[in-house]
């Protein structure tokens, strides 16, 4: 196997005696698209200041592409770093704030101009090349200090919430432009985000932090549909979360006994977890209005609709159970033509496919 581009050996970080990093080992593969994703204060930046060389490690090691980058500053290691406020310098065109870097190193006339003309045409601001950044969007100055961090060609891109600063749409589309870019020049990039959504889509793989530790690492899919974490689950979108007693595991499943859902077999997070709590997703909740019969397999339950939402793609209806307990259920709007949402105090059946329910601990 190829050595990985980023290996981060039991790493903390201290400020005074506040830990913002702890025991963090993490291997970032070749050519990997990968998320640091976590909320506010969970020590993203720190890690990611710490890969760029910004700050030194408390402990342990991070070694870029096998060599330890314990004494190597920030400018002489393979890397470039687009910080969480991008900056970009107010007094020079477009195409100088890109060349910038390569005019440092010394590079040649010819060269600087070949690459920053090649670097333009990547972030597609061909035309913007001799505007100063006061002239631009924001969007554009955010594909300016793009440009200037891939046109020296770092191994390794390190991108702090590079996109915070965009409105949804224009976000959207930077999300399908990185991708894109990561493709077209094959070097990995490390983009630090609390954006859930973000990171699901834009990610090969992510690393989800909660008080400086990484609690799982994995896919997209695999973080969605099998957090192993309870706070994993609920920082990756919305879940619904009904309690239960452990009767026996076996190999991957237990077999569980819940008030609402009976004797039931589910999968479990990991081969540790013996006890916790059930977990389903809104998408995977099916309600039946006009059906009270539950499908093959399925507990159907008796709800109430307290409230919708609408979101013209798709609805979230909140409801609660007999006993009181809430679920969230969220259904695509799939007709044009269609009838509104059922007002509150509509009954509905709520179908759950034990399939789709999963033990994670508390
Ligand atoms: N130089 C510093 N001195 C003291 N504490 C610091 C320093 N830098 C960061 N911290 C603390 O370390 C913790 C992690 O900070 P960090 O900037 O890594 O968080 P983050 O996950 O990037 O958060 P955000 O999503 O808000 O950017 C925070 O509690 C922060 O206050
Ligand atoms: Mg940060």
């Amino acid at each position: 196997m190829s050595e990985p581009a980023v290996r981060i050996e039991g790493v903390a970080k201290r400020f005074g005696g506040f830990v913002a990093v702890e025991d963090v080992s993490l291997d970032i593969p070749k050519n990997a698209f990968f998320a640091l994703l976590g909320p506010s204060g969970c020590g993203k930046t720190t890690l990611l200041r710490m890969i760029g060389g910004f700050e030194a490690p408390s402990e342990g090691r991070i070694l870029i592409d096998g060599d330890d980058m314990a004494r190597v500053p920030p400018n002489r290691r393979p890397v470039n770093m687009v910080f969480q406020s991008y900056a970009v310098f107010p007094h020079m065109s477009v195409a100088d704030n890109i060349a910038y870097g390569l005019k440092v190193a010394g590079a040649s006339k010819a060269e600087i101009a070949a690459k920053v003309e090649a670097a333009l045409a990547q972030v597609r601001l061909e035309s913007f090349a001799g505007r100063k950044p006061a002239q631009l969007s924001g969007g554009q100055r955010q594909r300016v200090a793009l440009a200037r961090a891939l046109v020296k060609r770092p191994k390794l891109l390190l991108l702090d919430e590079p996109l915070s600063a965009l409105d949804k749409k224009l976000r959207e589309e930077m999300q399908l432009e990185l991708v894109r870019l990561q493709h077209e020049v094959g070097i990995t990039f490390v983009i630090v985000t609390h954006d859930q959504e973000e990171a699901l889509s834009m990610a090969t793989e992510i690393a989800v932090m909660q008080k400086g530790r990484i609690l799982q690492r994995a896919g997209p899919r695999r973080l969605y549909e099998h957090p192993e974490h309870r706070f994993v689950a609920e920082f990756i979108g919305a879940s619904n979360v009904l309690p239960c007693r452990v009767v026996n595991t076996d190999g991957a499943h237990a077999l569980v006994e819940s008030p609402h859902l009976g004797r039931i077999r589910v999968e479990r997070a990991t081969p540790a977890t013996r006890d916790g709590v059930l977990l389903v997703r809104p998408e995977k909740l099916r309600m039946a209005f006009s059906t009270p019969e539950p499908e093959p397999g399925e507990v159907l339950l008796d709800a109430t609709i307290e409230q919708t939402a609408y979101y013209g793609d798709l609805s979230f209806v909140y409801l609660h159970l007999d006993d009181g307990t809430r679920l969230q259920c969220s259904r695509y709007n799939t007709n044009r033509i269609a009838r509104s949402d059922p007002p509150p105090g509509t009954r509905t059946g709520i179908g759950i496919h034990p399939d789709d329910v999963l033990l994670v601990g508390a």
